[in-house]
């Protein structure tokens, strides 16, 4: 309701801006005890192992170092996910890297993994109170060549490993060139192999056994498509998040800012990453959860991705066009259809 009013004037400045002032007014509000600090409860549901209060969670990128948790916990999300992080700290591609197309309800965005790097989120994390189920999304620096990128995600992935309720192996970002490369079966299967063996040795070592969920692109062919969920089922991932952004511009191509080079998301996304989801539930038969994410910007947009298969959903862009209150719209929508 609120953000109906402030929609407008935030849609005024910059979006990185926007992206600053929201998270500011937002920590206020929990600091006023105006937000609930809660989960919106929900008959709570297992995947991947994991007990989730809800099926809603926040997509990797809006809080790329984990430094909003408690924050964003305010919001009633049933997991949140950070990151995506790199070993190292990089600032991202130059600026103006984010671009509103306000009349599809979308956005397209080359910010190229800007974050402060692994361990000054471990540190953001351990400083929060947060409680709840925490995704870490992992990747690899610009300047780590592709064929040396397993090393950046065994770096991250065992200093993430004692933090991270499940960690996510991002190999689907347009803005980190070559990475995409990496859902290529020969890469894939080479990734897969080694994160797998680490995380067993992790898994020794903390005493505590922590999905991986691998995130894929909705800019792939069906045979791509049934190569990954093969690969996936080999290594036995434990999840897969469907889908990042696309590079496709259909439907939105006369729009202002369209040409602009990057990823899409919101709207003009839903239904490619649903007929992603729709694939992949097919050839996968339940047998590896999907995570359904892309253009959720309403309950009805959030029950199309689980009727086509998926088990939890995440937001992103849906957050920018309808503001926090989407998180509980879909949650009480798809719960009271549980009852
Ligand atoms: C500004 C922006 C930054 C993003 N950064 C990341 C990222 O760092 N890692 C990642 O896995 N996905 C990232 N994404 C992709 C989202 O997590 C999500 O997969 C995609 O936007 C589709 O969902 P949506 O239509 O609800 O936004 C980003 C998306 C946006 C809009």
């Amino acid at each position: 309701m609120l953000y109906n009013l402030l929609r407008p004037l935030l849609f005024k400045l910059p979006p990185e801006t926007a992206h600053c002032v929201s998270f500011y007014a937002i920590e206020k509000a929990r600091k006023l005890g105006l937000l609930s600090n809660r989960p919106i409860a929900c008959e709570s549901r297992e995947v991947m192992g994991l007990d989730f209060p809800n099926p809603v969670g926040l997509a990797a990128g809006l809080d790329k170092n984990g430094a909003y948790l408690d924050t964003l916990a305010a919001l009633g999300f049933g997991f949140i996910e950070i990151g995506t992080v790199t070993p190292r700290p990089q600032p991202g591609n130059p600026q103006p890297r984010l671009f509103r197309l306000p009349q599809a309800n979308a956005i397209i965005n080359r910010l190229g993994f800007n974050n402060h790097g692994v361990d000054k989120l471990i540190e953001n994390v351990k400083r929060s109170d947060y409680q709840g189920i925490l995704g870490i999304n992992i990747g690899k620096n610009f300047d780590t060549p592709i064929e040396n990128a397993t090393d950046d995600y065994l770096t991250c992935l065992r200093k993430v490993y004692g933090y991270a309720s499940y960690i996510t192996i991002n190999i689907s970002s347009p803005n980190t060139k070559n990475l995409r490369q990496l859902q290529d079966a020969g890469a894939l299967d080479h990734l897969l192999s080694a994160l797998k063996s680490e995380q067993e040795k992790l898994t020794e070592q903390y005493d505590k056994y922590k999905p991986l969920a691998v995130k894929i692109a909705p800019d792939l062919v069906s045979q791509q498509i049934v190569e990954i969920a093969a690969l996936l089922m080999k290594h036995k991932i434990d999840g897969v998040i469907a889908t990042n952004t696309t590079l496709s511009r259909a439907g939105v191509e006369e729009q202002p800012e369209s040409q602009e080079a990057g990823g899409l998301s919101g709207a003009p996304l839903a239904q490619k990453s649903t007929a992603v989801i729709r694939q992949l539930h097919a050839v996968l038969q339940g047998v590896i959860p999907i995570i359904g994410v892309g253009g959720i910007m309403s309950a009805a947009d959030a029950k199309e991705k689980l009727s086509a298969g998926a088990s939890l959903v995440q937001i992103y862009t849906g957050m920018i066009y309808r503001g926090p209150d989407l998180v509980q719209e879909i949650a009480q929508a798809v719960c009271a259809d549980e009852q």
